[in-house]
């Protein structure tokens, strides 16, 4: 039995790692800890925490009084550190936030963990599991090989930069103080309690709300679409099998540019539109209630700053020798995330209001 410490548990990929989890091990504990910035939403693991399958505790990973606190008091021994911020578009508008949680704040939870866990932590099956992104690599020009686990760090934005840092800080902690760790770098996530200001979200929302959607520059980059829950197997796994000191791709599924998920996405949403009267009668604004299509919103806005062209997964790695591969085609698991967000609006009409207007405007410029 693990007792898990999962960091960020109230965000997209660390919620649905909680009940992922708490499906798989039901009598592994859970405890999440998460600051709740805007992007985190306790309502997200509210059947968890209302069934005690997890214990929710609100606090900074760099806050090391009650993160020292919560490893002793629940003999944490596996770490799986989401917490992070994660948009790079905030993170060029302002830096600061991300280098704090996701240099600082990282720092100070392999600190705090190398302190509880001390000598013999790996013999003993401590494991503090990083999850990063494919974004550190930066960006790749059309044909050229895709990321593996030994591709040179080039990050492009400061979110980027602030993952990279915490992925070498992972690294060192590993090699100076003996920290049994895992790193994994994934690719573009989508699923069920995504934040709206990330694409596919977005791309729902407004769709919804009859809102143009804004497409950067020419929108043909290229991104790696994973699902969130196939993002959350594979950690599993890797918990599972992988030796210390190990880092994994995930990832590979997709090479598609936005303009063609974006369209894929409204073409599974035009024809939801198309068959039920009920769906036309609850978003009265969308193109697809009065029989247009959802593509007449797509709006090319000015190109996002430093803006990657093109990520691409190698992911033999974790497929050969843990036996990973993605179980989402992109067409299902758009579908069901389409339906998802169709079936939870009070999820997302709570998460859309306040602060996130403003900024919103604020980034488009209305
Ligand atoms: P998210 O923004 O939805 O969630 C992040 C969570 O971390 C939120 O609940 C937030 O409240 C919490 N948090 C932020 N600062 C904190 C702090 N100082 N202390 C404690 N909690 C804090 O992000 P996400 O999309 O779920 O991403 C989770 C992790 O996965 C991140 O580390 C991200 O870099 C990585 N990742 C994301 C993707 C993706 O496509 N979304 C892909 C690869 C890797
Ligand atoms: P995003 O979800 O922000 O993920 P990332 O930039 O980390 O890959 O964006 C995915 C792609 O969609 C990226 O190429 C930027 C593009 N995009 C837009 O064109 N318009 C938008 O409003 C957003 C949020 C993203």
């Amino acid at each position: 039995m693990r007792r898990l410490l999962v960091t960020g548990g109230a965000g997209f990929i660390g919620a649905n790692f909680c009940h992922y989890w708490s499906e798989q091990h039901p009598t592994d504990r859970v405890v999440v800890l998460d600051a709740l910035t805007y992007a985190g939403n306790p309502e997200s693991i509210a059947s968890l925490t209302e069934s005690r399958r997890v214990r929710f505790v609100r606090a900074d990973i760099a806050d090391r009084a009650q993160v020292d606190a919560l490893l002793t008091e629940e003999h944490i021994d596996t770490i799986v550190n989401f917490a992070a911020e994660s948009h790079v578009d905030r993170s060029i508008e302002d830096a600061a936030v991300f280098l704090r949680t996701n240099v600082l704040g990282t720092q100070a939870l392999l600190e705090a963990a190398s302190d509880s866990w001390g000598l013999g932590a790996a013999e003993r099956g401590c494991r503090f599991h990083h999850v990063s992104t494919d974004e550190v690599y930066g960006s790749l020009a059309a044909g050229e090989a895709a990321f593996t686990e030994t591709s040179p760090y080039a990050p492009s934005s400061p979110y980027a930069a602030s993952k990279a840092a915490a992925d070498h800080l992972v690294r060192a902690y590993g090699r100076t103080y003996g920290l049994p760790f895992t790193i994994s770098n994934c690719s573009n996530n989508y699923g069920p309690y995504q934040f709206p200001e990330k694409l596919l979200p977005l791309c729902v929302l407004n769709a919804l709300e009859g809102r143009p959607l804004p497409i950067y520059g020419d929108g043909l980059q290229i991104r790696d679409w994973l699902h969130v829950a196939d993002h959350c197997r594979a950690i599993d796994l890797i918990l599972q099998a992988s030796p210390a000191g190990e880092t994994w791709n995930v990832g590979g599924a997709t090479q598609d540019p936005t303009i063609a998920v974006v369209g894929a996405v409204w073409d599974v949403l035009d024809e939801a539109f198309a068959a039920q009267r009920e769906l036309r009668e609850r978003f009265g604004r969308s193109p697809a209630a009065q029989g247009g299509s959802a593509r007449t919103l797509v709006t090319h806005v000015r190109d996002r700053p430093g803006h990657d062209r093109r990520y691409a997964v190698d992911a033999r790695k974790i497929r050969e020798r843990l036996g990973f591969v993605p179980g989402k085609s992109l067409s299902t698991g758009l579908r069901e995330t389409v339906r998802w967000y169709l079936e939870h609006e009070p999820w997302w009409r709570a998460v859309v209001s306040g602060s996130y207007r403003e900024w919103y405007a604020r980034q488009y410029r209305l």
